[in-house]
Order: structure tokens, then C-alpha cells, then sequence
């Protein structure tokens, strides 16, 4: 990204920035997010996701469509997603809105993942209460039995979400808090973008 002469879209600085975390990186998850929503009543509420999937549609993840999450963004499809790679310097800020992916999306992800993973989906009914962890675990093994020696079906209930990007700020920090900021903000397809002050 070159903050001197910034391009007119920031997909392609994003997606650098993307491989960059992973490569440069030494964690298991450079692409974790923390994705925030707002309940009907306007409470706010963030935790972290894995990025999946990133193009000029938007970014993908993954999660339980019951969840507290999903049930904010039934009320509220604005959410925010918030990238911070330290030892890069570099954050990211969408804003965006996040819809359902197709089902077709969601099967092939949920195919590529491991059994424990697939059967865990079925087994737990994300942000709901749990006695103890030998309920769940009595479900996962049941599962597990169930389908072996089969391909497990993706459960309705789980899927994709893909957030829109309405506005990106790149930022990356300087020695003295001089950081570059520039945000790009989208409005029918084009690009328009901002340097901010630190
Ligand atoms: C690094 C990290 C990555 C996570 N990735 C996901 C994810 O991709 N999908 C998901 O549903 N939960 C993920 N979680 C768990 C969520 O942060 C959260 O606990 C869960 O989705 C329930 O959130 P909710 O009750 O607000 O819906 C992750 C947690 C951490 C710490």
C-alpha cells in the first residue's frame, strides 16, 4: 500500500495486507477478526471470527446463524470488522453490512472442514446456554457415531456471512504516533478516499 499515492480501490492493498499477516506471521490465526454488531435495542456487543474468504464483495465468515451474533444481525445487518496485525504496525477497519452466503458456499466450506469441527456444528447451539461440557461432548460423540463412514451434512443452522465493504480504512503506525490513515468510502460501486490525521 503506498500511503503517498494511495490506489482508487483498496481491495488489492487489503488482500496484500491479508497475505502478508499470513506469511509474516508466526500465530495459527493472522486472520482473526473481532466483528461487532448491535443488538435491536442498540447494545453493541464484538467478539473474534476468522476472515474466510475476502474479495471487491466482501469479507466471509463463518459461524452458527442462531447465534447472539446472527440474531443481532437479523435486526441490524450494520456491523464492523477490525483487523490488528501488531507487529506490522497495521490495522483494518470495515464497515459494512453482512448478509446469509449462499447455501452452495457454505456446503463447500463446511465440506473442507475436519469431522470434529462438523459434527461440533451440529452439536452446539452457539451462544445458548450449557449445563456442563460433558452434555456437549455426549452430543458430539453421538454424532460422530451417527454418521460414520459418511460424509456429514452441513446443519441449516450454520453458515457463512459476507460484510460488505461500504468504508476501509488502512492504517498503517510511524515512530511518534504519525501513523498513515486513509479511508475509502464506497457509494454504487466506486471508490472514494480520505487521508485522516493520526
Ligand atoms: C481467535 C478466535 C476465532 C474465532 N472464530 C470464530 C468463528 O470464525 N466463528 C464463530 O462462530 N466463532 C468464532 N470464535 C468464537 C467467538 O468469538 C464467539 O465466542 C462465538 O461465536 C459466540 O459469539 P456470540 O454469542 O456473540 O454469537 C472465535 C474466537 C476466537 C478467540
Amino acid at each position: 500500500m503506498n500511503f503517498n499515492s494511495p490506489p482508487n480501490s483498496p481491495v488489492q492493498s487489503m488482500q496484500e495486507w491479508f497475505d502478508e499477516a499470513h506469511e509474516l506471521r508466526p500465530t495459527p490465526n493472522p486472520l482473526a477478526t473481532t466483528l461487532s454488531t448491535v443488538s435491536a435495542d442498540g447494545i453493541p456487543s464484538s467478539r473474534m471470527v476468522l476472515l474466510k474468504g475476502f474479495n471487491e464483495h466482501g469479507a466471509v465468515f463463518y459461524t452458527n446463524y442462531e447465534s447472539e451474533k446472527a440474531n443481532d444481525m437479523k435486526e441490524n445487518d450494520a456491523v464492523s470488522l477490525l483487523f490488528h496485525w501488531d507487529d506490522l504496525q497495521r490495522q483494518v477497519r470495515i464497515q459494512g453490512r453482512a448478509e446469509k452466503i449462499s447455501a452452495e458456499e457454505s456446503d463447500t466450506y463446511f465440506a473442507s472442514r475436519a469431522k470434529l469441527s462438523q459434527a461440533g456444528a451440529w452439536a452446539s447451539a452457539q451462544s445458548q446456554p450449557l449445563k456442563n461440557r460433558a452434555v456437549l461432548m455426549a452430543k458430539v460423540t453421538a454424532l460422530t457415531a451417527k454418521w460414520i463412514g459418511r460424509n456429514i451434512p452441513r446443519p441449516e443452522h450454520w453458515g457463512g456471512f459476507r460484510v460488505s465493504l461500504d468504508t476501509v480504512e488502512l492504517w498503517q503506525g510511524h515512530d511518534g504516533r504519525l501513523h498513515d490513515r486513509i479511508r475509502y468510502t464506497c457509494t454504487d460501486g466506486s471508490w472514494d478516499w480520505v487521508r485522516l490525521q493520526p
